[in-house]
C-alpha cells in the first residue's frame, strides 16, 4: 500500500476567477468576520470571503454599514486572514476611507493590505470613484467593484430596493462596470439589480461579475454568511436562501443549557476534574 502526501492547496487568485469565468465555471463567495466562521467556509470550498462592511450590521448591530470604521475592517480581515488557506480574500474598503480623495484611498488600501494580508479590496462605486479606483491599483492593489445597491450610499438612495429599473440609471450601471473593467479592476459585485440587466454586464465583460439579488445569469453568487445560515431571522429579501435554521438551533441549545444549569444537571459527574 502506497502512501500519497496530500494534495497541495491551490490558493484562488483574482487570475483564477477570470479563468473560472472563462471556462464558465460559477464562483461561489460568501462573507465571513471572524476565525471560526472563517475556516469553515475556506474548508467548505468557497473560492472568495468577503470580509463585508456587512459586519457593521450583523456583528456590531448597527442599521446600516455606514459607522464602520478603518481599524474595524482591519481587525476583521486580519482575524480571518488566519483562518484561510485556499479562499481568495476580498476585504470592503469602509464608507470615509476611499471617496473623494484618491491620496487617502491609497493610504487606507495599503493600511489594508499591509496590517490584514488581504488578497484584494472591495469599493462601492463607478465613476465617481474612479481616481480612488485608480491610484490604488497603481499600487498593485487588485480591486472588486460594487454596483447597483450600494449600501455606503444609503442616504442618496433612502431605500433599499432594487436599482437601476430605469433607464438612465441602467445605462449608468452599464456604463460604470465598463470603465471599472477599463482601468484594471479583477471583479465587480452586483447587488439588487434586474436579473436582464445583471446578464448584460456578465456577457459585455470579460472580468466576472459576481450577483447578490442579480439573478442567476451572472459568473457568481455572494450572500451574507448570517442570512444564508440562517442566524438572523428578521431579513426575508426575495433573493436570500436560507441553508440553515441556526435561529432556532442556537436558540434552542442556549435555552436547554440554560434549563441545565438552572437544574442543576450541568455539570454532572463526569464533566468535572
Ligand atoms: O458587505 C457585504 O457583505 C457586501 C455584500 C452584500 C456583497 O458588500
Amino acid at each position: 500500500m502506497s502512501v500519497h502526501a496530500a494534495e497541495p492547496i491551490r490558493k484562488v487568485t483574482t487570475h483564477r476567477l477570470f479563468e473560472m469565468k472563462e471556462r464558465g465555471e460559477k464562483i461561489s463567495m460568501l462573507t465571513a468576520y471572524d476565525y471560526t466562521m472563517a475556516k469553515i467556509v475556506d474548508q467548505a470550498g468557497i473560492d472568495v470571503i468577503l470580509v463585508g462592511d456587512s459586519a457593521s450590521n450583523v456583528i456590531a448591530g448597527n442599521i446600516t454599514t455606514l459607522p464602520m470604521t478603518l481599524d474595524e475592517m482591519i481587525y476583521h480581515g486580519r482575524s480571518v486572514m488566519k483562518a484561510v488557506e485556499r479562499a481568495l480574500v476580498a476585504v470592503d474598503m469602509p464608507f470615509g476611507s476611499y471617496q473623494g480623495n484618491s491620496t487617502l484611498a491609497l493610504a487606507s488600501a495599503i493600511r489594508i493590505m499591509k496590517e490584514t494580508g488581504a488578497d484584494c479590496l472591495k469599493l462601492e462605486g463607478g465613476e465617481e470613484i474612479l481616481d480612488s479606483v485608480k491610484r490604488i491599483l497603481s499600487a498593485g492593489i487588485p480591486i472588486m467593484g460594487h454596483l447597483g445597491l450600494t449600501p455606503q450610499s444609503i442616504n442618496k438612495f433612502g431605500t433599499y430596493t432594487v436599482r437601476a429599473r430605469e433607464e438612465q440609471e441602467a445605462r449608468r450601471l452599464v456604463s460604470d462596470a465598463h470603465l471599472l473593467e477599463e482601468v484594471g479592476c479583477s471583479a465587480i459585485v452586483l447587488e439588487k439589480i434586474p436579473a436582464t440587466l445583471a446578464a448584460q454586464v456578465a456577457s459585455e465583460l470579460k472580468i466576472p461579475i459576481i450577483g447578490i439579488g442579480a439573478g442567476s445569469q451572472v459568473d457568481g453568487q455572494v450572500l451574507v454568511i448570517h442570512d444564508m445560515l440562517g442566524m438572523t431571522n428578521g431579513f426575508s429579501p426575495r433573493f436570500l436562501r436560507r441553508y440553515a435554521d441556526l435561529h432556532t438551533i442556537m436558540f434552542d441549545a442556549v435555552q436547554h443549557y440554560s434549563n441545565d444549569v438552572k437544574s442543576g444537571d450541568f455539570p454532572n459527574a463526569k464533566e468535572q476534574y
